[in-house]
């Protein structure tokens, strides 16, 4: 039995998921929880090094199938060293991304493969987060955000403002598939304003939840 809490962002590139990630798990810091601030892929040490492989150098090495893999194995790695462990000692664990960014990024961008993201979720990782909080935003200001970040990591971004738009659509109905889980929250607004609604959230979700 898992005592803690599983939450995890998701949204297209640059809609403010990880800025309200630290957030988050600063405010729930400061009033007294354990909470373990994670990210996909990585999150643990052999995940890292899985993230490096996907999302470095050409963005064609790999064929949709095989990310896909990578993918799960970085998940696999990252739940079994971090994630439960965290919650077997009653922490939050705070995830900047999980699976559904597997079944929006591997499932839909390139082909149809969710039937086999899920398969591969099915027998490696059977789990999904307590809460999603789906950040969602339009596309143009996402793309325009994420690109203004200097770095080595631009897989997805480099597919340009049609992928992005796929994504939003495609995480939207993932929210219908899985109501009672997915919390959306509108990206569009002040950093401040899209905190408080995460904090008011995620208090209100902990409040049902015996520390
Ligand atoms: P993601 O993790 O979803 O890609 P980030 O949290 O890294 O997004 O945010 C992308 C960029 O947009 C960062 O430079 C961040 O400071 C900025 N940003 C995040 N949230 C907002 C917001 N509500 N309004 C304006 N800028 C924001
Ligand atoms: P991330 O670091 O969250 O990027 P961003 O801050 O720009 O949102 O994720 C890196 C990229 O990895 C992002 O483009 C989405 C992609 N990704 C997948 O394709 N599949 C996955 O399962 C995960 C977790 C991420």
């Amino acid at each position: 039995m898992t005592q803690g809490l599983f939450l995890s962002f998701e949204g297209i590139d640059g809609s403010g998921k990880s800025t309200q990630a630290r957030r988050l798990a600063e405010h729930l810091r400061t009033r007294g929880r354990e909470v373990v601030l994670t990210r996909e892929p990585g999150g643990s040490p052999g995940a890292e090094e899985i993230r490096r492989l996907v999302l470095e150098g050409d963005p064609d090495r790999w064929s949709a199938e095989t990310e896909a893999l990578l993918f799960t194995a970085a998940r696999r790695d990252h739940m079994e060293r971090t994630i439960l462990p965290a919650l077997e000692r009653g922490a939050v664990v705070v995830c900047d991304r999980f699976a559904d960014s597997t079944r929006m990024y591997q499932g839909l961008s390139r082909g149809d493969l969710r039937a086999v993201v899920d398969k591969l979720h099915a027998l490696m990782i059977g789990r999904e987060p307590d809460m999603t909080l789906l950040i969602d935003m339009d596309p143009e200001t996402g793309l325009s955000r994420a690109l203004g970040r200097q770095g080595t990591e631009e897989r997805f971004e480099t597919f340009g403002a049609d992928l992005q738009r796929r994504m939003r659509q495609g995480f939207l109905a993932l929210a219908e598939e899985y109501a009672d889980r997915f919390v959306v929250i509108d990206g569009n607004r002040t950093l401040e304003a899209v905190a408080a609604e995460v904090t008011q959230v995620v208090e209100a979700r902990l409040a049902e939840t015996p520390a």
